[in-house]
């Protein structure tokens, strides 16, 4: 069988070229091309494509890998908000994801991030560069006198609480989907209000649909605690990030932590040295004391890059071969 591969980036390459090792009867070609109307005809002859971008996957760049009778795709990451679902349902696409290539990644930077901000490193590191070594005002606050809500107990989220627990902390959690480990374990709250009532820390571990878009706002901060951290590295699309900065403003939140972007795309992943920055929101956010700022990169360690290639090559194959794969998903 044919298999190709989008948008491979260096580090990717080593963990194809081994699957592919594994795997003889495969002839697998790539590309670091991302999937675009223009670039589709690259695949014409393969059984199916593996694709990882931001970019979105449009009615016409579907209708184009359709016209060339591949309708099977395999992404190599979780999300897949960036999908024109009512046209792959029409086309009659199979598409797999990789929901879990590693929860860990992503839940051990919002756990370091978490403890970032509450310790102020941000504000102390910039100060010893400077040569100024005095304490105060720098103040910390301990993790284990926090109490810490997880909006979303799925494979990250539960990992996050986890690592929350070992600094100390008290941690609840909330969500859409009835976890009886939850209310067993003794995280349950009845409702995000609750949530927001009682949690110093708020974390974000939910997918960018419908009802999750803008879920943080200017009501919804209201409703939390003064002084209270949130923590966002699951989707931009969660947060309304002027409602957001209107409360870094007015000190009702004592810290922000992004991974992820409303306005992400084509600006993460780039270097902006010695380039007009494109995101002035994004640039006053970055230069904050109690916001810290990094690429979308909670996902980004080696452990997770050989996951996310091994696992959509092996649901690819799976598919081209008419097999089950391991994680389609259901839309
Ligand atoms: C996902 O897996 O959906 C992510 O957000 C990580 C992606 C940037 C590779």
């Amino acid at each position: 069988s044919k298999i190709f591969a989008y948008g491979i980036r260096q580090d990717e390459e080593p963990f194809l070229k081994k699957w592919a090792g594994q795997h003889p009867e495969v002839t697998l070609d790539y590309t670091d091309q991302l999937l675009t109307p223009a670039t589709a005809k690259l695949a014409a002859g393969a059984d199916g494509v593996v694709v990882y971008q931001q970019l979105d996957y449009t009615p016409e760049v579907l209708q184009a890998l359709a016209d060339l009778g591949i309708t099977k795709m395999s992404l190599r990451n979780v999300g897949i908000d960036n999908i024109a679902l009512d046209k792959a349902k029409e086309l009659d696409f199979t598409i797999t994801n990789v929901p879990v290539y590693s929860p860990n990644a992503i839940a051990e930077h919002a756990a370091i991030q978490t403890a970032r901000i509450l310790r102020q490193t941000k504000v102390m590191d910039e100060k010893v560069a400077k040569g100024d070594l005095r304490w105060a005002p720098t103040i910390g606050r301990e993790v284990r006198d926090q109490t810490v809500g997880i909006i979303g107990a799925g494979h990250i989220g539960q990992v996050y609480m986890k690592i929350m627990e070992g600094f100390g902390a008290k941690v609840i959690a909330y969500d859409l989907r009835k976890k009886p480990f939850l209310e067993e374990q003794g995280y349950y709250v009845d409702s995000l209000d609750d949530l927001y009532a009682q949690a110093d820390v708020i974390s974000l571990h939910v997918p960018a649909i419908k009802e999750t878009t803008n879920m943080i706002n200017d009501e919804t901060i209201a409703k939390m605690k003064d002084d209270a951290v949130l923590v966002n590295v699951s989707r931009g699309a969660l947060v309304d990030t002027d409602a957001v900065i209107r409360a870094l403003d007015s000190g009702k939140l004592y810290g922000f932590v992004l991974d992820t972007y409303e306005d992400e795309v084509g600006i993460f992943n780039q270097d902006w040295t010695g380039a007009e920055f494109p995101d002035a929101r994004l640039n006053d956010l970055i230069h904050r004391p109690n916001v810290l700022v990094t690429p979308h990169t909670a996902f980004y360690t080696t452990h997770a890059v050989r996951n996310m290639v091994d696992k959509a090559l092996d649901n690819n194959l799976a598919m081209v071969t008419g097999k089950q794969p391991a994680t389609p998903v259901e839309f």
